[in-house]
């Protein structure tokens, strides 16, 4: 221990020297740490921005494929039903009216929105059925009417295959959106929760909207009366607890179809045979 001077103190300041020395050195030390973080800090910020312009490509490149690819199952749907104006409004409706339900169910925000690309492609299968069917005014015959079931098939045969999630839906929906709760439906003749959920909903956003519809063979039924046809088919045509849900969403329906109908302008009277 160094000795110290009571006189003059000198022990006290070479202690204060070596203070002031060290606090000069971390001093620099941390101008120096503190320069380092600066640059850091600039390179961060500029990785950031890079990244958030990737990404910001890289949304704009997914949302142009989304939409070319919804483009695309938009055209197809309309090629498959050109001579049908009303068709066009139909799905607009139908498939609004499907993903209602689907979100009213309880189904996840995908797959309500899978359902609602899908739905339009439920009467697919209708490009290989002949005019003189799909456009006849009268009754089906039988013979007629075994065509005209074959538009599930058909339609599930175009779909299949696909690595896409929506337009696997779009199959499932095509091969069963005919089939019915009690069994009576076609082409396989499923009943209950063994009919898949997609297609028990989208049957019934179609026949609602079909009844609600003119077609060839058929006025428009007021919508009172087509509500009441689908009370009545609850637990007969229609899964039960869809029913309910349907009931329980009238007013978000009828607002669907006022919005639909006041954008589309179609010439009414025509429409295929569903
Ligand atoms: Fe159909
Ligand atoms: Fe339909």
């Amino acid at each position: 221990m160094q000795a110290q001077n009571p006189m003059t103190g000198s022990g006290n300041i070479s202690q204060l020297k070596k203070y002031a020395a060290d606090l000069a050195e971390v001093y620099k030390s941390n101008k120096r740490k503190g320069n380092e973080l600066e640059a850091l800090h600039k390179q961060l910020v500029k990785y950031a921005e890079d990244l958030s312009e990737n990404h910001f490509d890289l949304k704009t490149a997914h949302q142009e494929l989304e939409d070319a690819y919804l483009d695309t199952i938009h055209r197809l749907v309309l090629a498959a039903e050109y001579k049908d104006l009303e068709t066009g409004v139909h799905i607009d409706r139908m498939s609004r009216y499907s993903a209602l339900l689907a979100g009213k169910l309880g189904l996840s925000v995908k797959d309500v929105q899978n359902i609602l690309y899908a739905a339009p492609m439920h009467d697919i299968g209708k490009i290989a059925i002949p005019d003189s069917i799909l456009m006849k005014p009268d009754r089906l015959t039988a013979k007629e009417f075994r065509i005209m079931i074959s538009h599930t098939i058909t339609g599930a045969n175009i779909l299949a295959y696909s690595k896409a999630e929506v337009l696997k839906v779009a199959e499932k929906i095509a091969i069963s959106h005919h089939e019915q709760w009690s069994g009576r439906g076609y082409p396989q003749g499923l009943s209950g929760e063994d009919i898949p959920l997609v297609g028990r909903i989208v049957g019934l956003a179609d026949v609602f909207d079909a009844l609600t519809s003119k077609r060839p063979y058929k006025d428009a039924y007021p919508v009172e009366v087509a509500v009441d046809i689908i009370k009545r088919e609850r637990g007969r045509h229609f899964d039960p607890a869809l029913v309910d849900i349907f009931l329980d969403s009238l007013d978000d329906i009828f607002k669907i179809k006022r919005e639909v109908d006041s954008v589309e302008h179609t010439p009414s009277g025509s429409g295929p045979h569903s």
